[in-house]
C-alpha cells in the first residue's frame, strides 16, 4: 500500500486519524465554493431538504446538534438562519472546540450548552449532563448514528439502542419541533462494506453479523419509519410523524489512497484517546482494491467539480421526524 498514507497514519491517536479521515477528506472543501465540498456529494445531497427545515424556524430559533462534529454545518448552511441558539454535543474534544470557534466567528449563532461526551450520556437521569433550558425548534443528527451500538458484543439490541437514541434527540424537541436524522446506508456504502470486509478479514464474523443487523434496524426503524409507534408511546402527548428519502451519493478523492483512508469515517472510526492501528489501512487498501466493483470505484467524468478524481457509492437516508401536539 502506498507508505505515504501509512505514514501520515503512523503514531496518531484514533481522534486524530478520525479527523485526518473525515476533516481532511470527506469534508475537503471545494476551493472554488465557499463553505461546499469536494470529498463529498452526501452534504449537496441532503442540503435542500435540511434548508427546507431551517427556512421554517422562528427568530432566536433553538438548535441541538448532536455528534456535531466540527461545525462545517455552519458554513454550509446554519449562516443563513437568521438568529439561533446552537446546542452542542460532540465526544470528540479537538472537533468541539472547532465547532465553538466556528459559532464564535459568525455574527447570527450564539453558544448554548455544550457537552464533550457521547450522546448515550443524555440517556435516563444523569443529572451531570447540561441540558438546554429551552425546547428546540430542531435536532441534528447528521452522519452519527454509527455510534450507538456496540457491535463487537456478544449480544446486541440495535433496536433497542436506536429507539433510545432517537427518543433521547426526540425529548429535546418542542411541539412542533424536527429532528434531522442522516445516515449512509451502510449495507451498500463504501464505508459499510468497508468496515465488514475488516471484521471477516480479522475472522470476526459474530462482528459482520451485528453490523448488517443493525443496518437492518436503522432500514426498518427509520427509512421505514416504524419507529413512531415506540415515539409515540413514550411521548403520548406528541404525534411522530416520520418521512425518508434515500439519495445516490458518492464520495471523492484525489486518490486511491484517499478512498481507503474514507473508509475509517464509518464504523471503523474511534472517538478516543487510544493509538490508531495502522493494520485497519492495510486492510482497507485490500479491501478497495478486491471490490472495485461492489462499490462504484471508478475516475469521475461527469461535469461536476468534482471531475477527474476518484469515486465510489455512498448512498444516504435522509429522515426527518416533526414532533406533533395532539
Ligand atoms: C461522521 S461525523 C459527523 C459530524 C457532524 N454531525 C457532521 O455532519 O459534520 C460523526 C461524529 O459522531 C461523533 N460520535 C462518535 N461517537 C459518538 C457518540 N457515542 N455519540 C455522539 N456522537 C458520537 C464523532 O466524534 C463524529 O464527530
Amino acid at each position: 500500500m502506498a507508505q505515504l498514507l501509512l505514514d501520515e497514519f503512523r503514531g496518531l491517536n484514533n481522534n486524530q486519524a478520525y479527523e485526518l479521515a473525515f476533516n481532511k477528506r470527506l469534508l475537503r472543501p471545494n476551493p472554488n465554493l465557499p463553505g461546499r465540498f469536494l470529498g463529498n456529494s452526501q452534504r449537496d445531497d441532503f442540503l435542500p431538504h435540511l434548508h427546507t427545515l431551517l427556512r421554517e424556524l422562528p427568530e432566536s430559533a433553538e438548535i441541538f446538534d448532536f455528534g456535531a462534529g466540527g461545525g462545517e454545518i455552519v458554513d454550509l448552511a446554519l449562516k443563513e438562519v437568521a438568529s439561533a441558539t446552537i446546542n452542542l454535543e460532540e465526544p470528540n474534544p479537538l472537533l468541539i472546540a472547532q465547532y465553538k470557534e466556528r459559532i464564535a466567528k459568525s455574527v447570527n449563532l450564539s453558544l448554548g450548552v455544550s457537552h464533550t461526551g457521547p450522546l448515550q450520556d443524555y440517556y435516563g437521569a444523569d443529572a451531570a449532563v447540561l441540558r438546554p433550558l429551552k425546547q428546540q425548534d430542531l435536532a441534528l443528527a447528521i452522519h452519527m448514528i454509527y455510534h450507538l451500538t456496540d457491535f463487537t458484543c456478544a449480544q446486541i439490541e440495535p433496536d433497542q439502542d436506536l429507539k433510545q437514541a432517537i427518543g433521547a434527540m426526540y425529548s429535546f424537541l418542542k411541539p412542533g419541533g424536527v429532528l434531522f436524522v442522516v445516515f449512509a446506508n451502510q449495507l451498500v456504502s463504501t464505508t459499510g462494506q468497508a468496515s465488514r470486509y475488516y471484521f471477516q478479514q480479522k475472522n470476526d464474523l459474530a462482528t459482520v453479523q451485528n453490523l448488517k443487523q443493525i443496518c437492518e434496524s436503522r432500514d426498518k426503524l427509520l427509512r421505514q419509519g416504524l419507529i413512531e409507534l415506540y415515539l409515540d408511546s413514550i411521548f403520548p402527548d406528541s404525534k411522530a410523524v416520520i418521512k425518508s428519502v434515500s439519495t445516490q451519493s458518492c464520495i471523492f478523492g484525489s486518490t486511491r489512497e484517499d478512498i481507503v483512508a474514507m473508509c475509517l469515517t464509518g464504523e471503523l472510526g474511534e472517538a478516543n484517546d487510544e493509538p490508531f492501528d495502522l493494520n485497519k489501512l492495510e486492510i482497507l487498501t485490500e479491501f478497495i482494491n478486491r471490490h472495485e466493483q461492489e462499490i462504484g470505484l471508478t475516475t469521475e467524468d461527469r461535469e461536476i467539480p468534482q471531475k477527474g478524481m476518484v469515486r465510489s457509492n455512498q448512498p444516504q437516508i435522509i429522515t426527518v421526524i416533526q414532533r406533533q401536539s395532539k
